[in-house]
C-alpha cells in the first residue's frame, strides 16, 4: 500500500482505540473581550478566527481537564484506567513544577500498572507524544497507553496584551492507542523536528532555573506568554507544508488518498495558508479554533475528536496530525483511522 507497509511491515501498529476531549464551561467571547483590550470581534475573527474560548475557573487545574478528557477516551475504548501501561500528558501548563501532571492522572483514573510522565513540546506535544507510543507500540514493549494534550493557557495569559491574549483557550483532548496485529492500520509515519535557535519566538520565561521563584524578576511580564506573532505565522506555514509533504512523499500518498489535516489550530489563517500551498481542498481542512481558541498541546487531540464527533472522519480514513509551535518544534503523524 505504501513504502512503510511494503518493506517492513511492522507485526503491531498503534491504533487508536478511542478519544475524547474535555474544556471548561465558562465562555470568554470576542465581544467580552473586546471590552478588556482595545480590540474588536471583527478583527479577531478576521486575523485569526477565533470567536469565544473556554476558560478555567481557579479551582480547574490541568490534571483535572486532562482526567475528563481522558475519561471519555477510557470509556470509548472499553479500557479501564487499571488496565493502562503508560500515561504522557503533553503540556506546557503542568500542574506543577513536579510532580508530572500525568502522576495526578494516574492517581485519579486509578492506573497504578502504568509509568507516566509529561512531555513539554508546546503545540507539538501531543504529535511528539504520539510518535514515542507508536515506537513503545511497534516494538512489542506496550500493550496500550494514553495519551492527553492538556493545557490551561489562560492562566499564564497577559489579559493586557491585545497581541496574544486574543489568541489562546483551554481544554484536553484524549486519545487511547491499542496494540494490533493489523499492520495496516493506526500509526503509519511520524516526522519531529526541533529549532532551539528560534526558542524567543514563543515562551513563558518565569519560574524556571533562569529566572527562579526565588529571585525578583527584571520584568514582571515574564509571568506570561510572549509571542512574535509575525516571526511564528510565517515559520508555522513552512513548516506545516514542509512537514506534510514529507508526510505524503514517505508514505506514497497523494492529497486524494487524504481524508482529512488536522491541524494544531494556531490561527485559522496559518492553517488556510498551509492548505492552499498543499493544494488541499477546503472540505480537507478541519478548522474549529473559533470555538475553543489556541489550546496548544490540547488542540490536535479536540481538533481530532471534534472532527469524529462531526462526522468529517471515520474508521478507515487517512489522515494527517499536524503541529508547530513553541521551541521551536513541529511534526506529524500519518494515521489511518
Ligand atoms: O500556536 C503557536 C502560537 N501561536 C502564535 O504564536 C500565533 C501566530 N501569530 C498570529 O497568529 C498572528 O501573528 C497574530 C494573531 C498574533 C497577529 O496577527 P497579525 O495579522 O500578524 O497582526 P500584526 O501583529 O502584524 O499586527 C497588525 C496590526 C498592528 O497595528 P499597526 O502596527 O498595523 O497599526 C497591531 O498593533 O494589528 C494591531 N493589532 C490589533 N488590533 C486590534 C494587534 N493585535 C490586535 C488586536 N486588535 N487584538
Amino acid at each position: 500500500m505504501n513504502n512503510l507497509t511494503k518493506g517492513h511491515l511492522p507485526a503491531y501498529r498503534a491504533v487508536i482505540a478511542g478519544h475524547g476531549s474535555f474544556a471548561p464551561g465558562k465562555l470568554l467571547t470576542n465581544d467580552e473581550l473586546s471590552e478588556m483590550v482595545d480590540t474588536t470581534d471583527e478583527w479577531i475573527t478576521t486575523r485569526t478566527g477565533v470567536k469565544v474560548r473556554h476558560i478555567t475557573e481557579d479551582n480547574e487545574s490541568t490534571a483535572f481537564l486532562a482526567t475528563e478528557a481522558a475519561k471519555r477516551a477510557l470509556a470509548e475504548a472499553k479500557l479501564d484506567g487499571r488496565e493502562l501501561e503508560l500515561i504522557i500528558v503533553a503540556t506546557i501548563t503542568p500542574e506543577m513544577v513536579f510532580p508530572s501532571t500525568a502522576s495526578f492522572v494516574q492517581r485519579a483514573l486509578k492506573a497504578q500498572k502504568a509509568w507516566v510522565f509529561d512531555l513539554s513540546a508546546a503545540c507539538s506535544g501531543f504529535v511528539y507524544s504520539l510518535s514515542i507510543v507508536q515506537q513503545f507500540i511497534e516494538s512489542g514493549r506496550l500493550n496500550n497507553a494514553l495519551v492527553i494534550g492538556a493545557e490551561t493557557l489562560t492562566k499564564i495569559t497577559d489579559w493586557t496584551d491585545r497581541a496574544s491574549c486574543i489568541l489562546f483557550g483551554d481544554g484536553a483532548g484524549a486519545v487511547v492507542l491499542k496494540r494490533s496485529e493489523d499492520g495496516r492500520k493506526g500509526i503509519l509515519y511520524s516526522t519531529m523536528h526541533s529549532d532551539g535557535n528560534r526558542w524567543e519566538a514563543l515562551n513563558c520565561q518565569a519560574y524556571g532555573s533562569r529566572h527562579p521563584v526565588s529571585k525578583p524578576l527584571d520584568d514582571p511580564k515574564k509571568i506570561y506568554m510572549q509571542i512574535k506573532g509575525r516571526e511564528v505565522y510565517q515559520q508555522a506555514i513552512r513548516r506545516i507544508v514542509e512537514t506534510v509533504n514529507d508526510c505524503l512523499q514517505v508514505c506514497e500518498l497523494s492529497i486524494d488518498d487524504i481524508k482529512m489535516l488536522v491541524s494544531h489550530q494556531m490561527n485559522a489563517r496559518i492553517i488556510e495558508s498551509a492548505a492552499k500551498r498543499l493544494k488541499l481542498p477546503d472540505e480537507k481542512v478541519f478548522i474549529n479554533i473559533n470555538e475553543y481558541g489556541n489550546t496548544s498541546a490540547a488542540s490536535v487531540p479536540i481538533a481530532f475528536d471534534d472532527c469524529v464527533r462531526k462526522g468529517k472522519i471515520k474508521r478507515g480514513d487517512m489522515i494527517i496530525l499536524v503541529a508547530f509551535g513553541a521551541g521551536l518544534t513541529w511534526g506529524a503523524n500519518v494515521v489511518e483511522f
